[in-house]
């Protein structure tokens, strides 16, 4: 198969998209398409201060390293949960997020769970009742309060993550299953701060299946951690990719076609009445200023309240 743009042996082909690209053009490619996503739904500009939240793996340090080319001011975010798993998961995602900052002199922030709250994430899941059976639920609430704690802490104007088509895909179809009508209106490219406290968050690989962020890495020489996390497994998102996948090898353009004409519905007003139920229910937490839904405490500063206090009854 030949490039389509100069002929030379192709690298990497596009069944959906009906495009086969040489390794020079491809990491054009993906580049260009991720500022014209950027540029569709609002992301930012380059006047804006931008925080990465990396894991160490394909999708994040390929968006850090794309909006770094791109010019785009843009620090990035790990947060070590303290994970082993037997192959010193959190470990070795960091070291990855450092290898790349140091290669490129980029500025990485570096927030680690047990030093900052005393205990890892399986811990901290132990000590709720959300940790009951996998510390997914948990690592997610940290993720997400600690990722918002630094963009405002530090000044930055948005936040964005390496989720990508699959994970998107994936994401609307469990929503959609459920019928969740707070979730369907929120999930989208970019999701505005909507009020003090919170943070701007976006999402420039959506439209990008996994295996063409995993292409850009591998084409780009990008060192990155190929483990999943070890709670991964058997959970409800792994159980939807994989239902996606089956769909995909039948139909190839299945999943963009679903998360697009998704977009496009909501797009042309079809959650329209349904107000953000979030939105609405917001105010400030008394301990950490976040906004949240819950009464009084956040769900994460409860969560760390409970937590401590179980470690000083083991303490007695
Ligand atoms: P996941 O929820 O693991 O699928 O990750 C989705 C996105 O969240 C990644 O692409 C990253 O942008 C971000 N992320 C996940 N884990 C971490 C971490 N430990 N530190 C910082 N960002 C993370
Ligand atoms: Fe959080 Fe796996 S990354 S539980
Ligand atoms: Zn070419
Ligand atoms: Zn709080």
């Amino acid at each position: 198969m030949k490039c389509r743009k100069c002929g030379e042996k192709a690298a990497f082909n596009m069944p959906h998209h009906k495009l086969a690209l040489c390794r020079e053009h491809y990491l054009e490619w993906l580049p260009e398409q991720t500022e014209r996503t950027i540029h569709k739904y609002q992301m930012f500009t380059r006047r804006e201060r931008i925080l990465a939240a990396v894991s160490g793996g394909k999708d994040s340090l390929s968006l850090w390293d794309i909006l770094w080319r791109l010019g785009y001011s843009v620090d990035g975010l790990y947060i070590g949960l303290g994970i082993d798993g037997g192959i010193q998961y959190s470990d070795e995602s960091r070291r990855m997020c450092e290898i790349f900052a140091g290669e490129r002199g980029l500025k990485l922030h570096v927030v680690d769970i047990p030093q900052t709250y005393g205990r890892n994430i399986a811990q901290l899941a132990d000590a709720t009742l959300r940790g009951a059976k996998k510390p997914c639920a948990v690592c997610g609430l940290t993720k997400r309060h600690v990722m918002n704690r630094i963009a405002r802490e530090a000044g930055y104007d948005v936040l964005v993550t390496g989720h990508n088509l699959d994970d998107e895909a994936a994401t609307l179809l469990s929503n959609t299953m459920n019928w969740i009508p707070g979730y369907l209106v929120r999930q989208g490219p970019v999701l505005e701060a909507g009020r003090p406290g919170l943070v701007r968050k976006a999402k420039p690989l959506c439209r990008f299946y996994e295996r063409e962020t995993a292409a850009y890495a591998l084409l780009r020489g990008i060192e990155y951690i190929y483990d999943e996390c070890p709670y991964a497994e058997g959970t409800k998102s792994i159980y939807f990719k994989e239902i996606l996948n089956k769909m995909e090898a039948d139909k190839p353009g299945t999943k963009l076609n679903f998360y697009i004409s998704y977009l496009t519905a909501k797009n042309n007003g079809l959650f329209s009445s349904q107000a953000d139920p979030e939105l609405e229910m917001l105010h400030n937490c008394p301990t950490c200023g976040q906004a949240t839904t819950a009464p009084g405490e956040c769900t994460f500063c409860r969560l760390i309240s409970k937590s401590s206090s179980n470690l000083e009854n083991e303490r007695c």
